[in-house]
Formats: C-alpha cells, sequence, structure tokens
C-alpha cells in the first residue's frame, strides 16, 4: 500500500522473518523507545505475529506489531522516528493493522498504552479506541499504570462498534 501523508509519499508493507531492512526496524525501535524491549526478528519468529513497516523514499521511518490469537489482535508496539512524527505515519500502521483485522474477520483490538504517553492515548483515542481498564503498576521499569484500550468490530460487516470508557478518558 503507498499513501501520502505530511512529509511525502510512504509505502506500508507487511514484514516476515525473510524481509530485508530488519535491523533497520530495530533502529526505529532504538530512537523511539528509552529501553527498546524485543527485536522485530525475535517478534517475527512467532506464528502469531503481524509486523509492518512504513518506508519514506526506501528507509523505515516507523513500524507496528500485533498478535493476532483467535479472534483477536492484541497490538503490542507502534513507533516512528522522532524526526517523523506528527505526519500521519502512525495513524496509517494502525489503518493497515484495522484493514488486517477486518480482512480475517477479527473481533476485538487490544493494547496497553502507558498513563503518561498522551501521543499514544490520542493516537488510538482517534482511531475509536476506548479505554477498558487501569492495570496499576503495569509497567516493571517505573511502576507506571497501563491504561487497556479496546476496539470492537463486528465481525460479519467489520464496522467499529460504539464502545463507551470504562476509565475516564483523558486517563
Ligand atoms: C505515539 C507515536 C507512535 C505516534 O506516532 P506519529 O506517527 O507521530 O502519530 P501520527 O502522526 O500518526 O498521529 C496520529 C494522531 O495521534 C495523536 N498524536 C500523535 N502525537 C501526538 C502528540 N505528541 N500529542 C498529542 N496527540 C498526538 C493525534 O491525535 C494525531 O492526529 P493529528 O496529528 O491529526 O492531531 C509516536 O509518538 C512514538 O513513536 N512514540 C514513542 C513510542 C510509543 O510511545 N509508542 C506507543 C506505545 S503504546
Amino acid at each position: 500500500m503507498t499513501s501520502s501523508p505530511a512529509g511525502g509519499e510512504v509505502s506500508v508493507t507487511r514484514l516476515s522473518s525473510e524481509s530485508g531492512g530488519l535491523d533497520e526496524v530495530d533502529g526505529v525501535a532504538l530512537s523511539a523507545f528509552d529501553h527498546p524491549q524485543f527485536s522485530v526478528r525475535e517478534e517475527l519468529s512467532r506464528p502469531w505475529s503481524r509486523s509492518w513497516v512504513a518506508r519514506r523514499g526506501g528507509d523505515a521511518v516507523a513500524f507496528v506489531i500485533a498478535w493476532h490469537v483467535a479472534d483477536e489482535i492484541h497490538v503490542l508496539n507502534v513507533a516512528t522516528l522522532p524526526a517523523a512524527r506528527r505526519q500521519g505515519l502512525a495513524r496509517l500502521l494502525m489503518q493497515e493493522v484495522f484493514a488486517y483485522a477486518r480482512e480475517h474477520q477479527a473481533r476485538l483490538l487490544l493494547l496497553e498504552v502507558r498513563r503518561s504517553n498522551a501521543a499514544a492515548l490520542w493516537l488510538y483515542r482517534g482511531l475509536g479506541f476506548h479505554t477498558l481498564s487501569v492495570r496499576v503498576g503495569y509497567y516493571g521499569d517505573n511502576g507506571e499504570d497501563a491504561i487497556e484500550m479496546i476496539a470492537v468490530l463486528d465481525q460479519t460487516t467489520g464496522e467499529l462498534l460504539p464502545g463507551k470508557d470504562e476509565v475516564p478518558f483523558p486517563c
């Protein structure tokens, strides 16, 4: 898929463990997270792992990793290079995850996000996620709470179903 968000044309492709440029995707993770806790190669070795990369001018600028288990898609990680943020790249990748979910008749999309991560909370909010619960002290590095978020799809039509926040938003 190609798209033209702010900043110029971007291609989005699904990754496999045979894909080229996996080290480059790890490089995006390294730039995006203080403590990257995964390698995309390791992630892709799991049969239930799905990942997409956004490239601009051939260079990896953002990626997303999700697990597909039964009728659920669990979004583990989405990250954009700091210099490429606020150009619609994470939204584009998440839209790809929604398209995958619809294609495979998934019912739920789930994720956890740090309570302090306003950028991510608003990203997910804009895509139709609602808050489901607070996981107190979920993150081992600093004891921060996780906000669990959910989006529910109609399995027949793929339509995003209306939901409500179980935890007040913004959190
Ligand atoms: C969160 C993150 C992935 C967003 O990536 P991005 O490519 O900049 O996001 P997008 O440009 O697609 O933004 C989509 C929407 O998200 C929200 N958003 C993104 N960054 C935001 C910010 N800094 N403050 C508030 N809202 C923000 C906005 O609603 C935005 O839409 P708008 O620009 O039309 O207002 C990026 O900031 C990042 O890599 N952070 C570090 C890694 C991380 O925390 N990942 C999430 C783990 S749960």
